[in-house]
């Protein structure tokens, strides 16, 4: 029904009701549902059904997504978190919701994520060796930066391993888990959390100064659809591609990095702290930090810059 409203101006409830088999009773029921879950129609005397609004929000049937079969696509208004889910499912598969109540972030913190976001779980089973799973979230946060400049003409960067940075604060952040065994990896889960329509205002106070939204950059809101489209799409065909290129992905992430070149301080490891300049990522997305004449490798912890 929905397709047929989008395809005409005016659709009469009759045509409705011939197309589908269904009483006149039964077409207004739809079109109520169809009302429920956001979409605006406007009932025209004698004349029909007009569908004037679609709603900002990631029905799979919305995003009609080409490389990816819409029965392993789940959609939640409400979910405690997208990764958790998504470690039930086989792969390929997605997970996408409005909201999350206990959204996962990198280092065991919680990720802010309020309505107006986009959250999403990616599951795939890659063709490659354990070692090489950050350089999923690379490919991930390449796709998001050049999907952010091309499309919102946002200056986004990334900050290692893998945050979306705008003007020095936060938009984007990636979680990658894996199950599997050491030689054949079973899954991996790459959760995507944007700062899409929402405002800074909506976050946490003691978040307010980190972060920041598409919405507030732009002073426009985004169709998040769309954003979500492109970006699962880019994503996929990366990982894809990844054995025959991979490269590439790691010339496009030092292309955009705002780590690289800096005097950094990375926090939360296991042997305390780690200082010098950040040269370069290894091929299996390691950071490489210099200090005297001693190259360090990183493979997690937090990036900051050292002030002198
Ligand atoms: C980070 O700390 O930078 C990573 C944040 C990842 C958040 C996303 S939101 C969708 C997916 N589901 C989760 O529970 N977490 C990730």
């Amino acid at each position: 029904m929905l397709m047929m409203l989008k395809k005409k101006e005016v659709i009469s409830g009759e045509e409705l009701s011939k197309e589908f088999l269904i009483s006149r009773t039964a077409v207004w029921k739809n079109i109520q549902s169809l009302q429920s879950m956001g979409y605006e129609i406007e009932s025209i005397s004698g004349k029909g059904y007009r569908l004037t609004k679609i709603p900002d929000l990631l029905y799979p049937w919305e995003l009609d997504l080409k490389i990816l079969d819409s029965s392993k696509i789940y959609y939640f208004e409400k979910i405690d978190s997208t990764n958790r889910y998504a470690s039930r499912l086989t792969p390929p598969a997605l997970v996408l919701a409005e909201r999350q109540e206990v959204g996962k972030g990198r280092l065991s913190r919680q990720w802010t994520s309020n309505a107006g976001g986009i959250y999403c779980s990616i599951v795939v089973k890659p063709e490659i060796d354990f070692v090489k799973l950050p350089v999923l979230s690379l490919v991930t946060s390449v796709a998001l930066v050049e999907i952010l400049r091309e499309s919102y003409n946002l200056n986004a960067e990334i900050k290692w391993p893998n945050d979306v940075m705008v003007n020095n604060r936060k938009l984007s952040g990636i979680l990658v888990e894996a199950s599997g065994e050491l030689d054949e990896i079973n899954k991996v889960i790459i959760g995507i959390g944007i700062n899409a329509n929402q405002s800074r205002d909506d976050f946490p106070k003691e978040l307010k100064n980190k972060i920041t939204t598409i919405k507030d950059e732009k002073a426009y809101k985004i169709d998040r659809k769309e954003l979500t489209k492109n970006l699962i799409e880019r994503v996929l065909k990366r990982i894809y591609d990844f054995k025959e290129n991979p490269d590439s992905i790691l010339n496009l992430w030092r292309k955009y990095s705002c780590t690289l070149g800096k005097d950094v301080i990375i926090k939360g490891l296991k042997d305390g702290d780690v200082e010098g300049m950040a040269v370069d990522i290894d091929d299996s997305g390691a950071l490489i930090v210099k200090k005297d004449n001693s190259e360090i490798k990183v493979t997690s912890g937090d990036v900051s810059l050292r002030l002198n």
